[in-house]
């Protein structure tokens, strides 16, 4: 057995983006907003860990029987000593389903919260001792380099968690073609990908009674004031979060609850009551539409699972 720490660290280029900037350039918009990757500091990256355990919130549960129940045959698609890179790998949790049965030559976990990071890749190394751990601090949503993985080493993607959905189709498109690009000719990507499905239970999944989503939307709030000098009160924001249909999408929002006025570092941010600035989004693709824009992407779908309740989809495609 080794060391708990036993895992190679990489700071790659682009390094975790510009918070301050983004804040004050996000605020300045008419529509406000803020940039989603910056939720996910210390505390936020906790509350997003609660936010997967509650009752209402059926992707992680639903996306991780499908991890189990499927391990074995994504393990005959991905063959044997493969690299499986993890973009936004949070708290390596889901990836631990699939190494017993895929036996990979290495883990790429990559994730914007460097502390975050380093914890989740020293447990993965610990539990996992055979298996080679690169952790690289990287801001997925700018370009991707991994210059330490070998020529013709195959890869799989695994992005799990319907992370893709927080972009928007055509950022989703672009997002996908960096991946094939990254891993090249004869690259994986296992990918979940959350349904369209009935309003009321989508709504409630991003509106839990437990308020744990509105603390996590709440939190980047407190982490500007924290870091970048801000006065928000956030006592005099609400957590607003519901499926806009037309557009296939949740949409997150903090809606100021009266006039005021917020500072940060020296700017001024007015707002009115009912004001919003829109944190996030999370789209919702049916697997033909979802097929469609990996296609566009460069990827060949080569197989599909759900659960039965058509909840949500693991894709396992390929690159063409
Ligand atoms: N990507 C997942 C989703 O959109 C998880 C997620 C990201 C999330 N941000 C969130 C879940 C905010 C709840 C609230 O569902």
């Amino acid at each position: 057995m080794r060391a708990a720490a036993d895992y190679t660290f990489h700071h790659a280029a682009p390094e975790a983006g510009d918070f301050y900037q983004e804040v004050i350039d996000g605020l300045s918009q008419p529509a406000r907003f803020i940039p989603p990757k910056y939720f996910y500091d210390h505390a936020g990256s906790r509350l997003f860990e609660s936010i997967c355990e509650q009752p209402e919130y059926y992707p992680t549960r639903t996306e991780t029987a499908l991890l189990k129940q499927y391990a074995s045959e994504i393990a005959g698609l991905a063959g044997e000593d493969c690299y499986i890179i993890e973009p936004g790998s949070g708290s390596c949790e889901k990836v631990r389903l699939l190494l017993d049965a895929l036996h990979p030559a290495a883990y790429v976990p990559l994730d914007i919260s460097c502390d975050h990071l380093k914890m989740a890749a020293a447990c993965v190394a610990d539990d996992f001792p055979w298996l080679d751990v690169h952790a690289v601090c990287t801001d997925i949503t700018a370009e991707l380099s991994l210059p330490f993985i070998p020529e013709k080493t195959r890869s799989m993607m695994f992005y799990p968690g319907s992370s893709i959905g927080n972009f928007d189709p055509p950022h989703a498109m672009d997002f996908l073609s960096c991946l094939a690009k990254v891993t090249g000719q004869d690259g994986h990507l296992l990918i979940g990908v959350d349904l369209k499905k009935d309003k009321e239970v989508l709504d409630a999944a991003y509106n839990d009674a437990s308020g744990v989503t509105a603390a996590f939307n709440l939190n980047v709030l407190q982490r500007i004031n924290r870091e970048l000098a801000g006065d928000f009160d956030t006592e005099a924001f609400v957590h607003h979060a519901f499926y806009n249909g037309v557009r296939g999408r949740i949409e997150m929002h903090l809606i100021s609850e009266r006039k005021q006025t917020v500072r940060v570092d020296g700017h001024s941010f007015e707002f009115n009551a009912g004001d919003s600035i829109h944190t996030e989004n999370s789209y919702k693709y049916t697997i033909d539409e979802f097929q469609g824009l990996a296609r566009q992407a460069g990827f060949t779908p080569c197989r599909v699972w759900t659960d039965s309740d058509d909840l949500f989809s693991l894709h396992y495609l390929r690159v063409v």
